[in-house]
């Protein structure tokens, strides 16, 4: 893992470059028909064949495209089939404003599956004092207080605490419906979208899952609405 301040030290310098890379992109490259899929923050290894794939990291990463999701989506309006994020979106200032991005590119329609640390789990097993729930990544920690804080703020890497009753706040406020919460591996109410997302996600516990996993459409627009 980098450390913070390497981290900050990359978008303080790459941050001007792949703002104006995304702005290009979208300009000249964004495909505006046709079946759209979208994978934000892929990382290292988890690809999906074609899924178009937006990271930061393109030294350790294949992105297709290099931009900074804390901006505006590198995209059209209405143009994206499926939008897909697995442990990215905890790692963004303004999780409202990307969730309004990510409405904003879905066509009517269209779905998101987003996945992240999921804090109503640890909240529970931090209550249980369960230790070995929790694993000792990034740092090696033996209280549970410790693998707790490991867990929530991954050494401040992550910026915010995912729950249900959180994304279901913001994502209803940013016109989103049908929202679910998913078990993990198991589960997708959009198996023509995203059952290849599946087979990337990987689950310990179906009960308490480590991962918080939600899918919600963009409504189809009704004739004279
Ligand atoms: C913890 S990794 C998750 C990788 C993979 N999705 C997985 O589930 O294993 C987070 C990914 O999001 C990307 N990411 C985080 N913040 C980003 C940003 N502001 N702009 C672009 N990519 C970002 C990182 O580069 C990294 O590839």
């Amino acid at each position: 893992m980098l450390s913070r301040r390497a981290k900050a030290a990359f978008y303080t310098v790459a941050g001007p470059l792949m703002k104006a890379n995304g702005k290009l992109y979208r300009h000249f490259r964004a495909p505006q028909e046709g079946r759209v899929r979208v994978h934000l923050g892929p990382g290292r290894d988890r690809y999906l064949d074609g899924w178009i794939k937006v990271d930061a990291n393109i030294f350790s990463g294949k992105a297709d495209v290099w931009a900074d999701l804390r901006n505006p989506l590198p995209f059209h309006t209405d143009s994206i089939d499926s939008i897909y994020s697995h442990h990215m979106i905890e790692h963004l200032p303004d999780i409202e404003f990307h969730f309004r991005e990510v409405y904003r590119c879905l066509k009517p329609g269209g779905a998101y599956r987003v996945g992240g640390p999921n804090g109503d789990s640890a909240i529970t097993k931090f209550v249980e004092k369960d230790k070995e729930w929790f694993g000792d990544f990034p740092d090696k920690r033996t209280s549970i207080g410790g693998r707790f804080e490991n867990l929530i703020f991954c050494r401040q890497e992550h910026l915010t605490i995912l729950t249900y009753s959180f994304l279901d706040e913001i994502m209803t406020k940013t016109g989103f419906t049908a929202l679910h919460a998913c078990n993990p591996v198991k589960e997708t109410n959009y198996p023509e979208m995203f059952r290849e997302c599946l087979l990337k996600e990987f689950e310990t516990d179906f009960a308490t899952p480590h991962t918080l996993i939600v899918e919600a459409s963009k409504p189809k627009r009704t004739p004279g609405a």
